[in-house]
């Protein structure tokens, strides 16, 4: 059953780490329902769950149980290998340390996520280019990562994101390590994509930062508790 505009439905989804006395239930029973075109933000305390969620939400985790259907394909039915081709092409992640490697440049760190989509390195360099000019970088595309601010490296990390031209943009707790004003412009780039017609998930636990997002969900030990959009006048 595929609902055309639904991108993400979960139903009844747990996550447990350890066995016997070291059990611990990270997510209990989570329903998620993301249609395309949301911005959707998902808060709760440090140890509730958030990362865990998004990890499997991005396919770079497994559920215990449940079930879980993005852009109309069961995931737990896929092999690894498949569920990475569709990590690498549905995806783009930006992580709150950046994640960039630190021998590449920032056009050959947006580059890499395309090395593996059957497009020429021209190509690929060619785009990875525009991403970063998009994004205010132009003069800096031969930096490596530690030759630039963190604002700066985070918009390299929201280029990588974008080079295969994913549907669904994942970002945990993207302003985390950023000046008020850096995270104001990272802010700004998500809301744009959005009007493209990006969907967005965005974990943050900074309250300014979650009022931003269209729909609001809130993870209290390991269980979603929806909050409407009247959060955001608060
Ligand atoms: N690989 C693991 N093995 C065992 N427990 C884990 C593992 N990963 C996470 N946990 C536990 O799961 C719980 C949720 O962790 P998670 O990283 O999802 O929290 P979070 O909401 O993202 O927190 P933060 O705001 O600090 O990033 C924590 O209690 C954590 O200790
Ligand atoms: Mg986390």
């Amino acid at each position: 059953m595929k609902a055309a505009d639904e991108i993400i439905r979960m139903t009844d989804i747990t996550k447990v780490y350890g066995v016997g006395e070291a059990e611990t239930t990270v997510l209990k029973d989570i329903h998620l329902l993301v249609k395309k075109g949301d911005f959707l933000g998902i808060t709760g305390r440090s140890g509730s769950g958030k990362s865990t969620l998004m990890h499997i939400i991005g396919l770079l985790d497994s559920p215990t149980s449940g079930s879980y259907i993005l852009n109309g394909t069961d995931v737990s039915k896929l092999k690894e290998d498949e569920q990475a081709f569709q990590r690498n092409k549905e995806i783009g992640f930006v992580f709150q340390q950046f994640n960039l490697l630190p021998k590449l440049s920032a056009l050959e760190n947006v580059m890499l996520p395309a090395l593996y989509a059957g497009i020429s390195k021209n190509e690929r360099a060619e785009k990875a280019n525009m991403l970063l000019t998009m994004l205010g970088l132009e003069n800096h595309i031969f930096k490596r990562p530690n030759q630039m601010s963190g604002g700066q490296q985070q918009r390299v990390a929201i280029a990588r994101a974008l080079i295969n031209d994913p549907e669904l943009i994942l970002a945990d707790e993207p302003t985390g390590n950023l000046d008020t004003k850096s995270g104001a412009d990272v802010m700004k780039t998500l809301k744009r994509l959005n009007d493209e017609g990006k969907t967005i998930i965005l974990i943050t636990h900074e309250h300014d930062i979650a009022v931003q997002a269209k729909k609001l969900i809130q993870l209290e030990d390991g269980m979603l508790i929806h909050k409407g959009k009247w959060l955001t006048k608060t």
